[in-house]
């Protein structure tokens, strides 16, 4: 990948720490920040709850919101809740401004306990950034329990994804 200058900030929707969904993000961005990209976290579990809710005015919330409105690529990270990410996610994404995502790319990476539901980023969170004006990429990231090995570490075939995402994102920037 040959792209510079570019900023990605990825939204961990988990509403714990340490989900293999932000296992999944740490390994896209370290490819990304091989490839001079600047990178950032927003881990909403640490949002005041009563903030994204709007209940309170929270300067640091709408620092956050300024700084996904004015990235390249925005990486939705969740675990899969009643077939769908969750709504920790969702009360985040309510916050933005309508279209402020135009021309931005989005990469969907979510983990399930089984593949049953490895559909609903289709039907779950596409829909949604796109309705934020987004490009979805086509290669988004969908993975579950057993594709982790014992160690905590992922398969082969997450690796696989992640390559593929990484190669639709330079196919699209160049
Ligand atoms: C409230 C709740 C609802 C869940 N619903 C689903 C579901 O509908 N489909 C599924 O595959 N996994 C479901 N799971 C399992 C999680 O998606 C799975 O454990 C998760 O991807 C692991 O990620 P984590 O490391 O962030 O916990 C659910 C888990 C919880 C706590």
């Amino acid at each position: 990948m040959s792209v510079n200058n570019k900023r990605a900030s990825a939204i961990l929707g988990s509403p714990f720490p340490k989900s293999t969904s932000e296992k999944i993000v740490e390994l896209v961005l370290q490819r990304l920040r091989d490839n001079s990209w600047e990178t950032d976290v927003i881990d909403l579990s640490k949002i005041d709850a009563e903030s994204l809710l709007i209940r309170n005015e929270d300067e640091k919330l709408d620092k956050v919101l300024k700084s996904v409105v004015q990235s390249d690529l925005i990486i939705t990270a969740s675990p899969t809740y009643r077939a769908t990410y969750t709504g920790l996610l969702k009360v985040f994404l309510d916050l933005l401004p309508q279209e402020s995502l135009s021309e931005k790319l989005v990469l969907p990476i979510q983990t399930g306990g089984s593949s049953d539901h490895s559909l609903t980023i289709e039907h779950g969170i596409t829909p949604v950034m796109r309705s934020l004006g987004a490009t979805v990429l086509t290669n988004t990231i969908y993975a579950w329990s057993s594709q982790f090995k014992e160690d905590g570490s992922p398969s082969p075939g997450i690796i696989e994804l992640i390559n593929n995402s990484v190669k639709e994102l330079d196919f699209l920037l160049n």
